[in-house]
Formats: C-alpha cells, sequence, structure tokens
C-alpha cells in the first residue's frame, strides 16, 4: 500500500512542476492581509494588467492607500491610469460593459467582491489555470472557468502551458501540463505575482480582515485574563460555605 502511494506521489509531481495548474483541485494561494509588500505589489499588478476590463467598484483608491501605507499621491502615481480619475474616486475603468460584450461576449465582472465569494484559492487557481486550446475564439482555456472568455492577459508573463493528454481506459483525458512556451518570469515568480494579485482581491472582498484578526488576539487575551478573575472571585465566593 504505501509503496503504491509513494508511485502514485512521484506520479503527480512531474505534472504540478510544470508550472500550471493541477487539472482538477485547487492551489494554495495562502493569502496573508498583514503582508503589505505583497498588497502594493498585488495593487498596482491589479491596477496594470486587469482594470482595462473590470472594475472594483466597492472600492475606492484612497481606502486602499491608507490600508497599504500609501500617499494619495502614491497611488496616483502608480495606480491611477486614467486622466481625470483622483484618489478619492472609486476603482472605476473606461469600459462600459457594452463594450465589453461586445468583445468577449460577457462583460468582465466587477471583481472586488470575487474573493469573498469563490474564495482566493479559486482566484489564485483561475490565474494559474490558463492553457492553450486551438478550439477556442481566443486559444485559450482554463482549468476553473472550462470555456472562458477572459484572454490570458498575463500570457507574456507565464508563457502558454500545453495540455498533456493521455488516454485512459480508451478515453482521451487531461493529466496535466508542459511549459513549451515560456514567458519573461520562471514558474515560482509567475506564481509569486499571481499570489499578490490574489492576496490583494482578498485585501479588497474583505478590507478590515487584518484589523479582525489584529482585535482577535486582544480579544482572547482579554478574556483569558477575565477568566483568571472570575475564577478567583468564585472561590472568594465559595470559600466559606464549605
Ligand atoms: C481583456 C479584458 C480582461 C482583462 C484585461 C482581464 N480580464 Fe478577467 N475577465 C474578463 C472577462 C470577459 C471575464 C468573463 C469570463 C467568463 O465568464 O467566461 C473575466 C473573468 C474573470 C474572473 C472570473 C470572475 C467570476 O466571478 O466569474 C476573474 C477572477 C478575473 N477575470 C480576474 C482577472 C484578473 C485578476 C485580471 C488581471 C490579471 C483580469 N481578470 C484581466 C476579461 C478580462
Amino acid at each position: 500500500m504505501k509503496t503504491f502511494l509513494m508511485i502514485l506521489i512521484l506520479a503527480l509531481v512531474p505534472a504540478l512542476s510544470a508550472g500550471a495548474a493541477p487539472v482538477n483541485g485547487k492551489m494554495s494561494a495562502d493569502v496573508d492581509p498583514h503582508d503589505k509588500e505583497s498588497l502594493q505589489r498585488g495593487a498596482q499588478a491589479f491596477a496594470n494588467y486587469c482594470m482595462a476590463c473590470h472594475q472594483a467598484e466597492l472600492m475606492r483608491y484612497n481606502r486602499v492607500a491608507r490600508d497599504l501605507g500609501l500617499s494619495d499621491e502614491d497611488v496616483e502615481e502608480f495606480l491611477i491610469f486614467m486622466p481625470g480619475v483622483q484618489a478619492v474616486d472609486v476603482m472605476r475603468n473606461a469600459m462600459t460593459s457594452e463594450d465589453a460584450e461586445d468583445w468577449f461576449g460577457v462583460a468582465a465582472p466587477d471583481l472586488t467582491m470575487t474573493a469573498r465569494r469563490h474564495g482566493p484559492d479559486w482566484v489564485y487557481t483561475f490565474l494559474n489555470g490558463f492553457y492553450r486550446d486551438e478550439g477556442r475564439p481566443l486559444g485559450v482555456n482554463n482549468t476553473v472557468i472550462s470555456n472562458v472568455s477572459m484572454p490570458h492577459v498575463l500570457q507574456e508573463l507565464q508563457g502558454l502551458p500545453d495540455p498533456v493528454r493521455e488516454e485512459v481506459n480508451g478515453e482521451e483525458r487531461l493529466v496535466g501540463f508542459e511549459l513549451n512556451e515560456a514567458g519573461m518570469m520562471s514558474p515560482a515568480e509567475y506564481r509569486r505575482f499571481t499570489r499578490d494579485i490574489t492576496n490583494f482581491m482578498d485585501y479588497m472582498a474583505e478590507p478590515v480582515k487584518a484589523e479582525r484578526q489584529r482585535l482577535g488576539v486582544y480579544v482572547l487575551i482579554f478574556l483569558f485574563i477575565l477568566l483568571g478573575i472570575t475564577y478567583l472571585l468564585k472561590k472568594e465566593y465559595w470559600k466559606d460555605v464549605h
């Protein structure tokens, strides 16, 4: 049994290390709302690579600035690429949903709450799940959203993984990926880059998460001290009864 498991694990390793998402199952983004540097990099990548099509209308630039330790001027310089938009504005783009529907068949959805709705690991796996599929209009498909209408906008960074198919029980199945066409980043760099974006999207979906976790620790400490005091009080009350 043990040897069988070892063989199974060894057989799976090459598929996972090929620089693409696993065929089934999720990758773990391991998001961290306290990692400000990751969040800052993620915010910049999001503004650069995603906001051409997507908006985050429930978020304001100056809120991002405050939470991520940036000034309004930083935000205007590094995150805002549209004329006339200021730090007080919401993260909106110039594309109307009619344009998007004309171009991609579906409107690019607002991404403010996506990490909350689907979970950060889903987003991370999606960003790592693009692969070549000549049968699709854009030449790519995705392991998370099959027949996706979003182009692989990070292709120049990741490259484009090729699907590896094998015949299993007389049926052709997708068993893994091979990165024949490499991008500007190594697979590890690309994973870090997409983790930063995911981390930022997770922050956007719940901006108070870091604060909530910090407060949670104080609440626990407080309850612990209270427990001690209550115990002493109980002893005091009962000492004459026995
Ligand atoms: C060229 C336009 C375009 C760009 C740029 C773009 N997307 Fe998309 N995205 C789309 C479209 C269109 C869809 C809808 C896909 C579908 O439903 O098949 C989509 C869907 C998504 C979804 C799925 C949302 C859901 O709730 O189903 C996520 C997540 C997403 N995009 C993230 C990103 C991120 C992160 C970036 C930046 C790295 C990005 N997108 C850049 C067009 C774009």
